[in-house]
């Protein structure tokens, strides 16, 4: 829909956010990441979940950077390793060494409506971000600045990013490929579902096998 010739961002958002919602569930429900919302969470199961993310941002940002290269329209995608990599090496220091690599088996990325689905999953989660950190200062005391960089993310400029995300996903998508853009963001949320099934996996085989 168009309204005095702009795209509605109403409907981009609610087609997306309706799509993903039991996905979005399912992940939340997650034994990777269920334990964040427990108050005995303890720093190897946050370890866990820094290096699931770790993985996936590796596998995804460099194909993201490469699709937006070639998109007309700017968008900074801000690198989310330094943050993990840096929350990571604290919590070496607290004895916690990350468990194996997780390989995510990503959606095809490569039209600008599924960069705009993408887009929607990886700057969405910076919101639910917000939440998690004050969860994990709560239970283990982590913070800004010590092992929860991450979940920090953009701190109190998460809406203003929020909001530029919107307005690059308006500009540059039209409304027929809105179902296209929502098939990728629900792609990707079952894609991420997977690798951290496989992480579970893992981690138990550790757990009933030891070395
Ligand atoms: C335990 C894990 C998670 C919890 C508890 C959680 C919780 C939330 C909450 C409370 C919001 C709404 C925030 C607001 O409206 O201000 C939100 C939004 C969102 N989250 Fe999560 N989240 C989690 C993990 C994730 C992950 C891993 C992703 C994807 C990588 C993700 C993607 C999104 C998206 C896309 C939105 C935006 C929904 C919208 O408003 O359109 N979340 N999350």
């Amino acid at each position: 829909m168009r309204i005095n010739g702009e795209v509605d961002v109403h409907e981009l958002r609610v087609m997306l956010r309706e799509a993903t919602a039991p996905v979005h569930r399912k992940l939340d429900a997650h034994p990777v990441l269920k334990p964040l919302f427990d108050a005995k969470l303890n720093p190897a199961q946050y370890s866990l979940v820094l290096r699931c993310f770790h993985d996936f941002y590796s596998q995804i940002q460099p194909i993201l950077g490469r699709e937006l290269s070639h998109i007309p329209v700017h968008y900074e995608l801000t690198n989310r390793l330094p943050w993990l990599n840096q929350d990571l090496a604290d919590l070496r220091q607290l004895g916690c060494n990350s468990p194996q690599a997780t390989t995510f088996s990503l959606p095809a990325l490569n039209s600008s409506s599924a960069v705009i689905g993408a887009l929607y999953v990886i700057e969405g989660s910076t919101l639910g971000a917000q939440v998690i950190a004050q969860q994990v200062r709560r239970s283990l005391g982590f913070h800004a600045t010590w092992c929860a960089r991450f979940f920090h993310g953009f701190g109190e400029v998460t809406l203003e990013h929020w909001r530029k995300y919107w307005d690059f996903a308006t500009t540059l998508c039209e409304p027929a490929h809105y179902p296209h853009a929502t098939d990728t963001a629900v792609a990707l949320f079952e894609c991420l579902i997977a690798g951290l099934d496989e992480a579970w996996a893992q981690r138990e085989t550790t757990l009933l096998h030891p070395i």
